[in-house]
C-alpha cells in the first residue's frame, strides 16, 4: 500500500495551563475525570490512526467527544499537546510557518461548522477570495467562483452579503469556497448540518459525485449516522476523545467494538449497510437457480432472496459462484441482532 496521507501517532489534546506536564506525568494513561479535577479538559486522548489517498473517513460522536478538536489538530489550527502528526510524510510539528501556510493554501481544504465568512465581502467574491489568495487573477478566479456558486445552488445570490443569507445558504458558501481551491486532502466539519433535509441529500449526492471524480483524501466530521454510512469508506467513532473502533461501516453495524458502539448502531436498519458478501456463507452445497452478486446491498435483492426456497448463489465480478446466502439469514440479519440482545 502507498504511503498513508494522514498518520496519527498517539495524539493528545489536552486544554488547560498544566496540560503538557499532566500529560507527561500520566504515561499516556489519560483519565478524563483526573484530568479534569486537576483543571484539563481532555479534547483527544491517544488517537492513532491512517488515512489513505482518496479515502473518505467519517468522524462521529456526539457532542463533546473530541471530533472538531482531533480535525484542528491535523489541520494544525491548534498545536497537539502530544503524539505526531504526519501529512504526506511529513511531519507536521516540523514544519515552519511558511511551510506550513504553504501546506494550507495549497493541499488542505477546511469547511468549518461556524462558516467563518467574511461579512464585508459578497458571495462571490468570498469564494474567490482563496483563489486570490493563491494568485489567481481576479477575472479568472470570479469566473471559478461563479462556477461554484452554481454548483451549489446559489445562483441569483451571488452578489449578496453573508448576513443577507440563511444558515444553510452561508454553509454552502463556506463549502463553495473550500471546493473551489480544489485541495488534495479536505476537512469538513458537519459541513451539511444547517442544511434542510432535501438540500442536505442533494449535496451528498454531489459531494460523492465529486469525491469520485477527483479523489480527495477526506475527514469528514457529521452527527449523522445515515450520512455517514452513505459517505464514509470508514468510519471512526469517539467518546470522551478516544477513538472506540474505527472501522468499515459493515463491520461497525456487525461487530461493534464497545457497548457505546453497539448503542449508536442499534437503530441503524441493517439492511441499507450491510452488502451480501458480508453475511453469506462459504457453502456452495444445494444451491437454487437464483444468483445474487456479492456486492448487492442486502435490502435491494432481499425480496428476491426470501421467496426462493433453496439457498441463492452468492457471484464475484467474474460470475464465479463463491458461495451462498439463504433466506434463514437474510431475516436474521434484517431482524435479528438489533433489539434482541439489549
Ligand atoms: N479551546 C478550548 N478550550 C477548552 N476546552 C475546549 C476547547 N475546545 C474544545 N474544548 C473541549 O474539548 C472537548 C471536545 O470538544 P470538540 O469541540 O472537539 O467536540 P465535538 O465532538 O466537535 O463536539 P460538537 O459535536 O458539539 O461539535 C469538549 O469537552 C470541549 O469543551
Ligand atoms: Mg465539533
Amino acid at each position: 500500500m502507498s504511503e498513508p496521507v494522514i498518520k496519527c501517532e498517539n495524539v493528545y489534546k489536552i486544554f488547560g495551563a498544566n496540560s503538557k506536564k499532566m500529560l507527561q506525568d500520566s504515561n499516556g494513561n489519560v483519565d478524563a475525570k483526573t484530568f479534569q479535577e486537576n483543571g484539563c479538559i481532555v479534547g483527544v486522548n491517544n488517537a492513532s490512526f491512517e488515512v489513505s489517498k482518496g479515502e473518505m473517513l467519517v468522524v462521529m460522536g456526539l457532542s463533546g467527544s473530541g471530533k472538531s478538536t482531533l480535525l484542528r489538530c491535523i489541520s494544525r489550527l491548534t498545536d497537539a499537546t502530544g503524539g505526531k502528526i504526519f501529512i504526506e510524510g511529513q511531519d507536521l510539528l516540523q514544519l515552519n510557518n511558511k511551510d506550513l501556510i504553504d501546506l494550507r493554501r495549497n493541499k488542505m481544504g477546511m469547511v468549518f461548522q461556524s462558516f467563518a465568512l467574511l461579512p464585508h465581502k459578497t458571495v462571490v467574491e468570498n469564494i474567490a477570495f482563496p483563489l486570490q489568495i493563491k494568485g489567481i487573477k481576479t477575472e479568472d478566479s470570479i469566473n471559478k467562483a461563479m462556477h461554484m456558486v452554481k454548483l451549489v445552488g446559489l445562483e441569483g445570490r451571488e452578489n449578496y452579503f453573508p448576513r443577507e443569507l440563511s444558515g444553510g445558504q452561508q454553509q454552502r458558501v463556506g463549502i463553495a469556497r473550500s471546493l473551489a481551491v480544489e485541495p488534495d486532502i479536505w476537512f469538513l466539519d458537519e459541513p451539511f448540518s444547517a442544511l434542510d433535509p432535501l438540500i442536505r441529500k442533494e449535496m451528498q449526492d454531489e459531494f460523492l459525485r465529486l469525491q469520485d471524480k477527483l479523489q480527495k483524501t477526506i475527514m469528514f466530521i457529521t452527527h449523522d449516522f445515515d450520512e455517514a454510512l452513505k459517505l464514509a469508506d470508514r468510519i471512526a467513532i469517539m467518546k470522551d476523545g478516544i477513538i472506540e473502533q474505527l472501522d468499515t461501516p459493515a463491520n461497525i453495524v456487525l461487530n461493534p467494538a464497545t457497548e457505546y458502539v453497539r448503542k449508536f448502531t442499534e437503530e441503524v436498519p441493517r439492511e441499507k449497510v450491510l452488502l451480501i458478501k458480508d453475511v453469506m456463507d462459504t457453502s456452495k452445497d444445494n444451491l437454487g437457480d437464483l444468483q445474487v452478486s456479492k456486492d448487492e446491498i442486502i435490502e435491494n435483492v432481499a425480496e428476491k432472496i426470501l421467496t426462493q426456497e433453496k439457498s441463492v448463489a452468492v457471484v464475484d465480478n467474474n460470475n464465479e459462484i463463491i458461495g451462498s446466502i439463504n433466506p434463514t439469514k437474510i431475516i436474521n440479519t434484517v431482524f435479528g441482532g438489533r433489539k434482541n440482545n439489549s
